[in-house]
């Protein structure tokens, strides 16, 4: 006995000594996950697993298609005579009126879209008590995608594995130890369950576990399997459960399929498990580790080593709970979450049949009630899911879904314009949607139930997807028709005010003002207006990019394209208020919340490029003041909104103020697993904050929204004390660059590839003097396709 203790204790030893975590691309914990804030994720982007590494096992499964109900034809019959009147009443001043009948007559009696539903769990019991378990470690490697639990049990070491596969479409689990084990495993979920069953037959160890969104068949249906594989022992059933023991290793694949994708569900999800259990656990763990790592690695970025070296050796919630203090002692920690945002990305969002994009959960959640629904919120949150891939060198992936739920959603937006505005031509979509394509009004305010601006803001998304691709197919047979069946909306709803054309009914979302002096309830808050500035910031960049559309496919002419360039002209330009901000709405109302986290006037700051400094000091001066008016006043109080501020301040190209900010973000709003949050640690994460993240860094890196390659626009000498690297990095309109930098920042050199042979323009910091190819650059290079060409300092 004595012996024993020893034999172990010098194991354990050993294995802790050895055991070094990579700082920059590895979250590690040395407990299990106390609740859901703490479980590491995982996906496959239509299947996801947290995993806990408790004692008692319980992985949470998702698939991103479980939503409750169906869909439903939400419209208040009203609406098509209501909103002509709510434009007049804004017109004439009285917007409490506005409001009040708006909301009465224009918003459905149902005023909710679709829920998105977790799947269920798979438990695992080994029969281990958690006080038992010692040498304990828990990690995520955000680069292959892999997630782990090593432990030993009364001297006996154990280790779980898990992967979500993209390439085989299944989720997998190995549980090994050195010595023989016993488990028992179930599939559960606690609401609407049909039926589930256990069986060993044929050499096959199956759980199978029907359910539903309702609590009977014949709404949004599922089958949900499992499959056990023992390398010796033996498996059989007790009621639903799975008994294996006496095996080292028990591998246990999982798949769920939904009628919203398959009609034969259950049978797609044995083709893809017959398959998985006969490759086995190393080749779809394998499969799974080339497919994500080749994926995540296709931009790689390095903000070198954290000047406490040793600080990232400590879990993640100690280095977390270091940053708040010195957060200049761990830049790795920065590094860390950029590369968990593109694990997540990764990870809820693939190309496949009838794929959906990333939700406010991305697809991760472990009950049918998750915040806000998590949903498809399209007035920031699913936009922002999306900013940092075309640069990061993951659109055609990650992007696709987003396009494929847009043309879900067409045909309901076609009939919504219809419908509830009688219009005949075009399609409109307001501020939520669901997997349904769901286009009515959500909920029931002022300041963001009526905005019908959605598809304008999703239209931008294509253009970007084809500067950063050139897929030029999509453009033509996706990308195109959908932004002028967009455009066509606003030929009817737009109207002439006060010299120019503008929208209304109408928001800012989601900022309230005061009614001015002047209205029928002067003090009492409102968000309704008509011209709101982000309204006609998003209409002139969707008439730009369908102008931009016709030249790249080579037909400028196109009467569509001059069309829209007319309309773009006679706009509501940007107005400029009496402090000199950006004028929000149509009025200098008396902001009922000055510090709001919607920065909807500064769009065309970030994702825009209207506001850029390079293109009109004038706008952008203006947006600097309102920007910094929204942090004077509390602003940038979500972890989304934070990043959104990082990344404004780096178009801004003020680098130290957007470097403070992306900090913030891990000093405020990031739980222990590095997943954002709203409001701090303890509250349910939203995960738009972690991919606004990728973007407010790579907006300091390198910018190309203006047509100019801007190296190193914004990056603060505070992120560069180590130097830093970033390799494939993309810039719109066909480059791809690879560059390394010193303290200061001071360029050591970049190599821009040009793979369409465009002309290249470069800037470097604050218009730095540079060589390309050791001479002096003084204006745009011509390149031919596949040229790499050496940018250093002058
Ligand atoms: C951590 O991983 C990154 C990315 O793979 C690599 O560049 C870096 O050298 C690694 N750091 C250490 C200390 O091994
Ligand atoms: C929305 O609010 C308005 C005004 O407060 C009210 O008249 C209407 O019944 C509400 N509609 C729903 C669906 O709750
Ligand atoms: C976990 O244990 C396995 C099996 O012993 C080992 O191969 C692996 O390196 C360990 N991983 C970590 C991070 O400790
Ligand atoms: C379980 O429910 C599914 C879906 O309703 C049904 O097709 C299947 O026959 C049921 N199986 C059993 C064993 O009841
Ligand atoms: C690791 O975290 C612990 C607990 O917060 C702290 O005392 C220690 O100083 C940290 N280690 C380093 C190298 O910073
Ligand atoms: C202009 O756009 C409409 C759709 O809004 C389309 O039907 C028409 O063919 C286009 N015109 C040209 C000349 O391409
Ligand atoms: C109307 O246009 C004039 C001239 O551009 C401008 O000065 C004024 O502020 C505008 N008023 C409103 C309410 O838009
Ligand atoms: C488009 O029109 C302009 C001006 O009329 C003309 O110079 C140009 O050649 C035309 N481009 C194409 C591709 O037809
Ligand atoms: C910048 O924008 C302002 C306000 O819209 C406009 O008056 C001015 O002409 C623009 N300047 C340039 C250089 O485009
Ligand atoms: C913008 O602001 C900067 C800094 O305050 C100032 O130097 C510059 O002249 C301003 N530009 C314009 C066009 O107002
Ligand atoms: C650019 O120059 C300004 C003014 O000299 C300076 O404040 C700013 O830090 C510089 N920007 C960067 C990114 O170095």
């Amino acid at each position: 006995m004595l012996f024993q203790v020893v034999a172990a204790l010098s194991l354990v030893v050993a294995r802790t000594a050895c055991q070094t975590y990579n700082g920059s691309t590895t979250i590690h914990f040395t407990t299990p996950a106390g609740d859901y804030t703490s479980v590491l994720p995982i996906g496959n982007g239509r299947l996801g697993i947290t995993m806990y590494g408790s004692a008692a096992e319980k992985l949470v499964l998702n698939e991103d298609s479980i939503w409750n109900g169906n869909f439903q034809n939400r419209v208040n019959p009203n609406a098509k005579a209501a909103w002509p009147k709510v434009r007049q009443d804004l017109l004439d001043n009285k917007y409490n009126e506005a409001g009040n009948y708006g909301l009465a007559n224009m918003v459905p009696e149902n005023d909710e879209p679709g829920v998105y539903n977790t799947g269920g769990y798979l438990t695992a019991d080994l029969g281990q008590n958690q006080n038992s378990m010692a040498d304990y470690t828990r990690w995520l490697d955000t680069i292959s995608g892999i997630t782990g639990a090593n432990y030993t049990y009364n001297g006996v070491q154990f280790s779980r594995l898990a992967v979500a596969s993209y390439p085989d479409n299944v989720l997998a689990i190995r549980f090994s130890s050195e010595q023989p084990f016993d488990a028992t495993l179930a599939l559960g979920r606690d609401e609407n369950v049909y039926n589930k069953t256990a069986s060993t037959s044929n050499g096959m160890n199956q759980l199978l576990t029907y359910a539903g969104s309702g609590s009977s068949p014949g709404g949004l249906d599922f089958a949900m399997q499992a499959r056990a594989v023992v390398d010796s022992g033996s498996v059989s059933v007790d009621s639903n459960t799975l008994k294996a023991s006496g095996m080292k290793t028990l591998d246990v694949f999982m798949d769920i399929q939904t009628t919203y994708r398959e009609s034969d569900y259950k049978g797609a999800t044995d083709t893809s498990l017959d398959a998985a259990v006969s490759k086995g656990f190393d080749t779809i763990r394998n499969n799974a580790v080339q497919d994500h790592s080749n994926l995540h690695k296709s931009m790689q970025l390095s903000f070198g080593s954290s000047s406490n070296s040793a600080i990232t050796q400590n879990t993640t919630d100690q280095r977390l709970a270091a940053f708040k203090n010195s957060p200049d002692d761990d830049i790795e920690l920065m590094t860390l979450v950029y590369n968990f945002g593109r694990h997540l990305i990764i990870g809820s969002s693939r190309q496949g049949n009838k794929a959906l994009p990333a939700n406010l959960m991305g697809l991760w959640w472990n009950t049918n009630s998750p915040p806000f629904a998590g949903r498809f919120t399209i007035n920031i949150n699913i936009e922002m899911n999306y900013w940092a891939v075309g640069a990061g060198n993951l659109a055609p992936e990650t992007q696709m879904s987003l396009f494929d739920l847009m043309d879900v959603a067409r045909p309901r937006a076609l009939q919504m314009a219809k419908d509830m505005y009688g219009i005949e031509q075009g399609l409109v979509m307001h501020h939520n949607t669901d997997l349904w394509g769901d286009s009515a009004p959500t909920d029931n305010g002022t300041e963001y139930t009526l905005w019908p601006m959605s598809a304008p803001w999703l239209s931008t998304h294509y253009l970007e997807h084809v500067r950063f691709t050139n897929d030029l197919d999509l453009l033509k047979n996706r990308a195109l028709p959908f932004m002028l069946d967009t455009a066509a909306f606003y030929d009817t709803f737009l109207f002439e005010y006060n010299g120019s054309m503008v929208t209304g009914p109408s928001l800012s979302p989601e900022n309230p003002f005061y009614m001015p002096k002047d209205s029928d309830s002067p003090g009492t808050q409102t968000g309704m207006d008509i011209a709101p500035a982000m309204d006609n910031q998003l209409l002139w960049q969707l008439y730009n990019d369908i102008d931009e559309a016709y030249s790249l496919l080579g037909d400028p002419n196109n009467s569509n394209a001059t069309k829209y360039r007319a309309l773009q002209a006679k706009l509501r330009p940007n107005f400029i208020g009496s402090y000199g901000e950006i004028l929000e709405w149509r009025y200098e109302y008396v902001d009922a919340d000055p510090g709001h986290r919607h920065l909807s006037p500064l769009w065309a700051l970030h994702p825009g490029k209207q506001f850029s400094p390079l293109l009109n000091e004038t706008l952008a001066n203006a947006s600097r003041i309102l920007l910094d008016n929204r942090m004077i006043n509390g602003g940038g109080n979500t972890g989304w909104s934070r990043a959104w501020v990082s990344a404004s301040y780096a178009r801004l190209l003020d680098a130290d103020t957007s470097w403070a900010n992306a900090q913030e973000t891990l000093k405020h709003f990031l739980l222990v697993n590095l997943w954002n949050t709203d409001s701090g640690s303890g509250t349910p994460y939203q995960i738009d904050g972690n991919f606004g993240f990728l973007s407010a860094i790579q907006e300091m890196i390198m910018q190309s929204h203006t047509g100019t390659v801007h190296l190193l626009p914004a990056l603060s000498s505070n992120a560069a004390k180590a130097g830093g690297s970033v390799t494939n990095m993309l810039a719109r309109y066909g480059f791809s660059v690879d560059m390394e930098w010193d303290e200061g920042p001071k360029l050591k050199q970049a190599v821009i590839t040009s793979n369409l042979g465009n002309e290249l323009t470069l800037r470097l910091t604050n218009g730095t003097a540079i060589n390309v190819d050791g001479n002096a650059y003084k204006g745009p290079v011509k390149t031919s396709k596949g040229q790499k060409l050496t940018v250093t300092l002058a």
